[in-house]
């Protein structure tokens, strides 16, 4: 498999919040947020690969600051890293008031896509060459949070405490 470019498998993708995507407050559900995320990190996930794949996780995720209805949520992802099977993709989320051009943060996640096969069985995806420092930054980091996510799991369960 040939090695890819980060670029080529970068998305953004922006959607008009609407009532339907509203909570009981009135404001933007964090699930309508989350589900945008693991759309667009999915894509990016599957243009890096050209194979299915799942969401293997979602990391530890906050929400900043509120969005309103009639925001335009706009949604930036791109893969950090690979493993064998396993991609990282990082996204960031923000929202603009379109009347005033205002935009601002909401949120930030990192989250794990394995490829499968037809069978469903976890299949190899091809390496990742970032070019730009920035990717060579995220792509260092990607690699800590992967062991950080390893030592992580292994105390949890050393202690009893991994969900279950
Ligand atoms: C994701 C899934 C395919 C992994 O299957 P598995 O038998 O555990 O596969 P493996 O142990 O061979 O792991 C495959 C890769 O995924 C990674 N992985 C699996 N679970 C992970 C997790 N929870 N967090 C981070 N990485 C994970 C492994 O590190 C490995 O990476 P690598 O090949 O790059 O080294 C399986 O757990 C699954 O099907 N989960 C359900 C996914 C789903 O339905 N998502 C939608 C939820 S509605």
């Amino acid at each position: 498999m040939e090695p890819k470019p980060v670029r080529e498998s970068q998305v953004t993708v922006s959607q008009l919040m609407l009532p339907e995507d509203a909570n009981a407050s009135g404001n933007v559900h964090g699930g309508a947020v989350l589900s945008l995320i693991d759309s667009a990190a999915g894509v990016t996930a599957m243009r890096h690969c050209r194979r299915r794949v799942v969401t293997a996780r979602l990391d530890e995720m906050s929400f900043l600051r509120p969005i309103y209805i009639g925001n335009l949520l706009t949604i930036r992802a791109s893969v950090n890293d690979v493993g064998t099977t396993s991609m990282e993709v990082g996204v960031r989320a923000e929202a603009e008031d379109l009347a005033t051009g205002e935009t601002w943060h909401v949120a930030s996640a990192y989250l794990i896509f394995v490829a499968l096969g037809e069978d469903g069985t976890p299949l190899p995806v091809p390496r990742l060459i970032a070019e730009t420092d920035a990717e060579r930054r995220r792509m260092e980091a990607a690699k800590r949070r992967r062991e950080l996510r390893h030592h992580h799991s292994e105390e949890l369960a050393r202690l009893g405490l991994k969900p279950g």
